[in-house]
């Protein structure tokens, strides 16, 4: 959805602008093209990311920094008032899916790990949360946050696996054994999506960062064109609550009465964008 976030930024001022969600950079780099004038700060909580998209925008001198962050601590960063923009394309990277170790992707196998912040030793891996969790809370984790139909089945067969499930390859074998073939046929998906997205949203805390930079920004930012491009209906339906709040409370106009979504050439060129939606709101709008 970068033509939209651009197109809506350039309606807008735009000297200051916080890329909540840096990946390999292509928004920023974008943005640093499109507006001459412009500085980025681009924050991620992927030290890789933060390391990878440095040595990409070099050329950039002091228009680009970056700082290895979680956006749900977004208010301790300084002078956050004075962006003008601020965009979150919110989720997992092609970069983070692409590398097996990093145990994301359940096309190739690696660790069953999906933390976005691999140094981070206190947040348990997907191994781990499936390894200390009971077979109530992981169909929960799996209803919740993947919508997934056979939760519970999925979850009790988990819980009776002979070995622990501490690969993705483990875990999508797993799910091909428990789910009966008519199943998988109709799914129309891979079977292991759904129980993929959930763990990762869990393991990752997706939803309380999503809750908390909403606060942040509801609380710290005066006047700005604030983007946001989601991928799934629990984050989508946070941030359009969030918004109509938002405007009731007086504190901007809301720009996408519909969410934008991705055009037929962008869905055919980039499968992961087919579920994407866009929401903007303009904060103190006069
Ligand atoms: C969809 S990618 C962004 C891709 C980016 N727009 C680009 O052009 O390369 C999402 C990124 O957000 C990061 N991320 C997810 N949740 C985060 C959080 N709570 N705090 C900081 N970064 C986060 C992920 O590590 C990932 O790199």
């Amino acid at each position: 959805m970068l033509s939209e976030v651009l197109d809506l930024t350039e309606s807008y001022s735009h000297s200051q602008i916080l890329d909540g969600t840096l990946g390999l950079g292509g928004y920023s780099e974008a943005m640093l093209e499109r507006f001459p004038s412009a500085k980025v700060l681009g924050i991620d909580r992927d030290p890789e990311a933060i390391k990878l998209s440095c040595e990409r925008l070099k050329n950039y001198g002091e228009r680009f920094t970056a700082m290895c962050k979680n956006f749900g601590s977004l208010s301790e960063i300084e002078g956050l008032k004075n962006f003008d923009v601020l965009v979150f394309d919110l989720g997992v990277s092609n970069m983070q899916l692409s590398i097996p170790s990093r145990g994301f992707s359940f096309n190739t196998d690696g660790p069953l790990d999906m933390r976005m912040n691999p140094n981070d030793d206190s947040v348990p891996t997907a191994s781990e949360v499936i390894r200390n969790s009971d077979s109530e809370t992981l169909a929960e984790i799996l209803r919740t946050y993947g919508e997934e139909r056979y939760a519970k089945i999925i979850a009790s067969a988990m819980k009776r696996s002979l070995s622990p499930i501490t690969t993705t390859a483990g875990l999508v074998a797993l799910i091909r054994e428990t789910l009966p073939q008519p199943v998988q046929r109709k799914m129309g998906t891979h079977p292991a999506r759904r129980v993929f997205q959930a763990l990762r949203i869990y393991v990752n805390r997706e939803t309380e960062e999503l809750e908390s930079l909403l606060r942040s920004i509801h609380d710290d930012c005066e006047s700005a064109l604030v983007i946001f491009v989601s991928y799934h209906s629990l984050e989508d339906r946070l941030i359009k609550y969030a918004f109509r709040e938002w405007q009731k409370e007086g504190k901007g106009k809301i720009l996408t009465r519909h969410p934008l979504t991705p055009s037929h050439e962008e869905t055919e060129r980039n499968y992961k964008a087919r579920s994407a939606k866009l929401r903007a709101f303009l904060m103190n709008h006069n």
